[in-house]
């Protein structure tokens, strides 16, 4: 029985991925490269200090060329124009069909969680007013750990009272995300390409068109 539903929320609520990439390729053309779609792949699902390593990768600086506090005030600079772009979302940004999803799946008794690496992650719930959609919410501020590490997933199950991690299922766009469900022990629904989401339960391409009932359905069968 599955009695929890726990949801990445970039690239599975929202597509924040384009405003990860207008930031990130603003630093990369002030330290002079350009930094190309292709390349901004790899940071998906990716803490913000990783996603830096693998940016100046991309730009062909040895590993170490900036100092751990230079390289703070990259990430800085790089989350200052993000937070700009974020602030200006609107809730028309929720991804097709994640509205009468998470509405399904609550209309059925099951408790929700959002689980984030974003520290922020309270900006863009603010942002698309569906903060009151979840029952809890574990971010990148309330983590030691990212993912691929279970912890932001064993935390959400922890918050919404203890609900065993068999009873669970994350929702996740993310290698890493996936990898982190497996690791906690809980099912996990891919948000994208069975191709790139191998280790997933189940893949669908988006919300769109796709009740809980469905899912909740095919997820019982593979038990
Ligand atoms: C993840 C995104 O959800 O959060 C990554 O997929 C991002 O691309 C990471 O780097 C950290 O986000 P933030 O907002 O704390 O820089
Ligand atoms: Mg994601």
């Amino acid at each position: 029985m599955i009695r929890a539903a726990l949801f990445d929320l970039d690239g599975v609520i929202v597509d924040t991925a384009k405003y990860h990439y207008l930031a990130w390729r603003r630093l990369a053309a002030e330290l002079g490269f350009v930094f190309t779609e292709t390349d901004n792949e790899r940071l998906k699902g990716v803490s913000r200090m990783r996603s830096l390593d693998l940016l100046l990768e991309a730009g062909g600086f040895p590993e170490n060329s900036f100092t751990a506090t230079q390289k703070e005030e990259l990430a800085a600079r790089k989350n200052a124009w993000y937070v700009e772009y974020i602030s200006r979302m609107t809730p028309g940004e929720i991804l097709p069909g994640v509205l009468p999803f998470l509405a399904g799946a609550r209309a059925d008794g099951v408790r929700t969680a959002l689980g984030s690496a974003s520290r922020n992650t309270g900006i863009i719930l603010d942002r698309l007013e569906i903060g009151t959609l979840f029952d809890t919410v574990v971010d990148g501020t309330m983590v030691t750990r990212t993912k691929p590490d279970p912890e932001v997933f064993l935390r959400c199950a922890a918050r919404l009272g203890g609900i065993p991690a068999g009873e669970c299922v994350v929702f996740e766009d993310a290698e890493a995300g996936i990898e982190a469900a497996r690791a906690a022990g809980m099912r996990s629904v891919g948000i994208g390409t069975p191709q790139r989401l191998k280790q997933a339960d189940l893949v669908v391409p988006g919300f769109g068109g796709i009740t809980w009932q469905e899912i909740k359905n095919q997820l019982s069968t593979k038990v």
